[in-house]
């Protein structure tokens, strides 16, 4: 089998790294990958841009690729999927229609209220007025969501009802054609990754993934700090819940818009204080740092169940088998990220770090002049497998103390949420 696999970031390395171990996978592109995907046997990088898909359609044609496994969200949203598709290539990952799940949060909440699935309460609005005089007449804290793709930047969890008005000022200012309001919710926030064919979901394990920059969870929001699987707050109870309640109905109410959403579908779900698990969002797309830790515990070929979904045969596939155990994973970022950030700095210590037994994976990195430099906001991702994350933590950390680049950040709270308990 060969694979062709877009994006460069840490989840990339990830899917790479777990599709590698069957010998059944012969060979991977990356496209265009990092160093990380670079340093591997049987893989390579394709320097192409992830939203060039004529090269890319050109490259899986010409080289008889089995399938294309699209790591994020923007050329999904952009139709990589339909473009390879009618070009009869195999693609795991939503058409442009599906990955609006993502792409529009105003569309995603009119699926869920269809669908009847437990999520906040939310209006969305066209013009600033409107809404500021929406939100006067409610309760603060409330959240305010651009519409659109934003990197992790479009939300605002205002504390205020001033707080929330600026936002919406912020957001139609630059151009934002729909904000959505919605109710604020309390609890515990999991992230389910399922995987479907369009008629089948099958939920892999859940994870928590730490957003903000600081310790305690402070500061500003990132791509992802750090994550750990299973989250213990989803009981295999709670997973049945969220399979019945929302991913199945998800799939019947995008099957009702005449979708064939073929790929990851993730919910981001907050558990409420009395165990209701309710929707924040939904990503189509694998999330990144969540993936660093979920596959290392993967045990059925990735490949299988990848090549299953783009071919609507997931219903044949035995049961997902998990190692036992738990993983933990810690991000290490450039000092100033998410704000401005140096690149360039030589990086140390990987090696000793993966004797000690964790995974590196890379995410911001680049070789140059035969030494690996920083290239990214979030540089590497650490993950160590243990009986429990007490054991998973420490090994991660331990691995993380050997790793060394001028101005190198991570937080040393990953994981204390669940780290005491068994
Ligand atoms: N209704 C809500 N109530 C409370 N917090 C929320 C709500 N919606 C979002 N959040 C917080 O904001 C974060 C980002 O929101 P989310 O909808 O996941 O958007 P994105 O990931 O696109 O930035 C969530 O992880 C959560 O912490
Ligand atoms: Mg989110």
């Amino acid at each position: 089998m060969k694979v062709l696999l877009v994006g460069n970031g840490g989840r990339e390395h990830a899917l790479a790294g777990k599709l590698l171990e069957s010998q059944k996978v012969r060979q991977i592109i990356c496209v265009p990958g990092n160093s990380g995907t670079a340093s591997m046997e049987r893989c390579q990088n394709l320097p192409l841009r992830i939203d060039d898909f004529e090269g890319i359609g050109r490259f899986a044609l010409v080289h008889n690729t089995s399938m294309v496994v699209v790591g994020p969200e923007l050329p999904l949203a952009l139709g990589i999927t339909d473009y390879l598709k009618r070009q009869n290539i195999k693609v795991f990952g939503p058409n442009k229609e599906g990955a609006q799940i993502e792409a529009s949060k105003s569309w995603a909440k009119s699926l869920m209220q269809e669908a009847g699935m437990p999520t906040a309460y939310a209006e969305v609005f066209t013009d600033a007025t409107t809404a500021k005089a929406y939100v006067a007449s409610q309760k603060a804290p409330i959240v305010v969501k651009a519409d659109g793709l934003a990197a992790g930047k479009g939300v605002t969890v205002a504390a205020t009802v001033e707080e929330a008005q600026a936002a919406i000022d912020d957001l139609f200012n630059n151009k934002c054609p729909l904000v959505v309001i919605e109710e604020y919710l309390t609890g515990e926030e999991v992230s389910v990754l399922a995987l479907t064919d369009g008629l089948t979901i099958r939920p892999l394990l859940p994870a928590q993934d730490h957003k903000r920059i600081g310790e305690g969870d402070t500061g500003a929001n990132t791509g992802g700090m750090g994550a750990y699987a299973p989250a213990p707050i989803a009981t295999p109870a709670l997973m049945e819940r969220i399979t019945q309640e929302i991913l199945e109905p998800a799939i019947a109410a995008l099957q009702k818009r005449g979708i064939d959403y073929r790929g990851v579908l993730y919910a981001g779900l907050m558990i409420t204080p009395d165990g209701e698990p309710k929707v924040l969002e939904f990503n189509c797309r694998f999330g990144d740092p969540e993936t660093q830790a979920i596959l290392p515990l993967l045990e059925t070929p990735l490949e299988d169940l990848l090549l299953a979904c783009t071919q609507q045969r997931l219903a044949e596939q035995p049961p997902i088998s998990w190692k036992q155990g738990v993983a933990a994973c810690v991000v290490i970022a450039a000092d100033g990220y998410p704000g401005d950030y140096q690149k360039g700095q030589v990086i140390t210590g990987i090696e000793k770090a993966e004797e000690l037994g964790a995974t590196v994976f890379h995410a911001g990195t680049q070789m140059k002049n035969k030494q690996l430099v920083t290239d990214g906001g979030r540089v590497l991702a650490v993950t160590a497998i243990g009986e429990n994350f007490e054991q998973a933590l420490t090994q991660a950390y331990a691995a993380v103390d050997c790793i060394k680049f001028e101005g190198m950040y991570y937080r040393r709270d990953i994981g204390d949420r669940v780290r005491k308990q068994v």
